[in-house]
């Protein structure tokens, strides 16, 4: 399939190496299950730069695989052609939509930016993802149950919006 005619997620977290690379993965096995693989392109970045070339945190990398999620991605951070290449860019907290918004040229780009907490149904509340960097299990958890809603929630509204997806 003509790359260009995927559609394209990139969601963002402070350092990637926590919440967005659990939400680029459980998004891509969600696309997977929904036979979408070829249309989809999803990928995760940084805010920061901190961690940029790690594999994510071995607290998440556990907590992840307990449910069936390898996380693999190497971190790397948001940089300007994000904001051209991607049809939807998404921050887990305010600060990173602020942040992302922050960086963005145009309206256009600025469009694309939403936050995660607005697609949490399951969870009222929650407005947003929380950084576990500084929490127990119970924070990796919180971030697994909150993306999984999240997720499922935002590819449906996705799948309605874009008639090219089905
Ligand atoms: P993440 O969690 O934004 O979910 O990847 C964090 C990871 C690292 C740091 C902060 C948050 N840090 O300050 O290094």
């Amino acid at each position: 399939m003509n790359e260009s005619l995927k559609y394209s997620i990139l969601f963002v977290c402070l350092g990637n190496i926590c919440r967005s690379p659990a939400a680029q993965a459980v998004m891509q096995r969600l696309v997977d299950e929904r036979g979408l693989t070829d249309r989809f392109y999803i990928d995760s970045a940084g805010i920061g730069a901190w961690h940029i070339g790690d594999l994510p945190d071995k607290r998440m990398r556990v907590h992840a695989r307990a449910r069936g999620y390898e996380l693999t991605h190497r971190a790397r951070q948001v940089r300007a052609a994000d904001f051209d290449d991607f049809d939807l860019i998404v921050g887990m907290d305010a600060t990173n939509v602020e942040d992302l918004r922050y960086k963005t040229a145009t309206i256009e780009q600025q469009d694309k930016v939403v936050m995660m907490g607005d697609y949490i149904r399951q969870f009222p509340h929650y407005d947003h993802v929380p950084d576990p960097y500084y929490e127990g299990s119970e924070g990796f958890e919180l971030v697994l149950d909150l993306l999984e809603d999240a997720c499922d929630n935002l590819l449906d509204r996705i799948i309605k919006q874009n008639n090219r997806i089905q």
